[in-house]
């Protein structure tokens, strides 16, 4: 079976074409990164205008690398929720017009269900390294931030154990580098930073969030106020002073993203872990989370980078193994904002 995969739920235009068995034949991602960073985050009727400059050129490059038209399809997944209404709203219009005027079969994917199988995906013939189900995913990303359990591929045997209460991972990153003026997406500059930087230096800056020790839920607010404070106290830090204080962050939220995804694996009694998301590119995030795994003889598995940001091979893949379960949509699909997995955690006040 090959399927083609539209992803336009935030600010990468994408598409791919890959088979059931998750080979990747071909993988195009535009990122808008560029187009939102004068804004420091994404702006939705931006992201929603480049989408449709760029979904139909996108979906071409997709199908032409893959070496394959339309005709020879086996139907077109399309993540369908959840994300930015109209941004999602541009990769539903091309893939029903696209199904529609083939005569191929239309899926709506999950883009959480999509981040959390895309460690089964097989990039350039190289053989992956696959968990069993069932498994553990910390998906950490600049919208989402929370710990599932993954008895198998389908939203049925998925379950949320535990989300942020306020922002995501990546978000956290993402403000605190506009804070010290570093410039859009955040963490791949404070990663760097961070390398340089001695986080017990500037400890004093940002306190360890006081997680509750049976608690699965996440809040990265207080972190992100602690480092604004500080800045507003003494203005912008730089030099090591700079790298301590984005070591002392990166650390706080490492630290807690690594804890909890540890403790949800050993309370549900699951011996792989799985990292999903645009932050599990994180080299402090990687280091100690093998480490973690390690001393409690967890299998961690870490997709390519390719894999964990935003992608259409995950969605092409999701949406594969519902057609091969013989699910289909309508060409009525709309777009949902949120996602279709139950959530445990509710955004806002109570305890962590
Ligand atoms: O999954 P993704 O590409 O898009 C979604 O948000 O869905 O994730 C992007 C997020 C951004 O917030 C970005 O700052 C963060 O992932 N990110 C990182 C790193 N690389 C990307 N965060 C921490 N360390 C990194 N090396
Ligand atoms: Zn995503």
């Amino acid at each position: 079976m090959r399927v083609l995969g539209i992803e336009t739920s935030c600010d990468e235009t994408a598409a791919a074409v890959v088979t059931e068995g998750g080979d990747v034949l071909s993988d195009v991602v535009r990122s808008q990164v560029a187009l939102h960073a004068p804004y420091g985050g994404v702006v939705p009727e931006v992201a929603a205008r480049d989408h449709a400059r760029a979904v139909v050129p996108v979906v071409r490059e997709a199908l032409s690398r893959a070496g394959v038209t339309a005709a020879d399809l086996d139907g077109v997944a399309v993540t369908s929720r959840p994300g930015l209404a109209g941004a999602l709203l541009v990769g539903l219009q091309a893939a029903k017009g696209l199904a529609w005027a083939a005569g191929k079969p239309l899926v709506g994917v999950d883009h959480l269900v999509g981040h959390l199988l895309a460690v089964f995906l097989r990039r350039g013939g190289a053989p992956a390294e696959r968990p069993a189900f069932p498994y553990v995913a910390l998906l950490a990303s600049g919208g989402h931030t929370a710990i599932y359990r993954v008895d198998g591929p389908s939203l049925g045997a998925i379950r949320e154990l535990g989300a942020t209460r306020d922002d995501a991972a990546g978000e956290a990153f993402d403000k605190v580098a506009k804070l010290l003026g570093l410039g859009y997406p955040g963490g791949p500059v404070v990663d760097r930073l961070a390398e340089g930087g001695d986080a017990a230096a500037a400890k004093d800056a940002v306190p360890r969030p006081m997680a509750r020790k049976d608690s699965l839920e996440f809040s990265f607010s207080g972190v992100k106020t602690a480092v604004a404070r500080h800045v507003a106290r003494r203005g912008r830090p730089e030099g090591q002073a700079l790298r301590d204080l984005c070591a002392a962050f990166q650390g706080a939220v490492v630290d807690a993203l690594v804890q909890k995804t540890v403790r949800a694996a050993r309370a549900e009694g699951v011996e792989r872990v799985v990292l999903a998301g645009g932050v599990a590119a994180n080299r402090g995030l990687r280091a100690r989370m093998a480490a973690a795994c390690a001393r409690r003889d967890l299998a961690l598995f870490i997709p390519p980078f390719a894999s964990c940001t935003d992608n259409g091979a995950m969605i092409a893949y999701a949406g594969a193994l519902r057609l091969a379960a013989g699910e289909r949509d309508a060409l009525d699909l709309a777009p949902e904002t949120r996602t279709a997995l139950p959530r445990v955690t509710r955004k806002g006040g109570g305890v962590r």
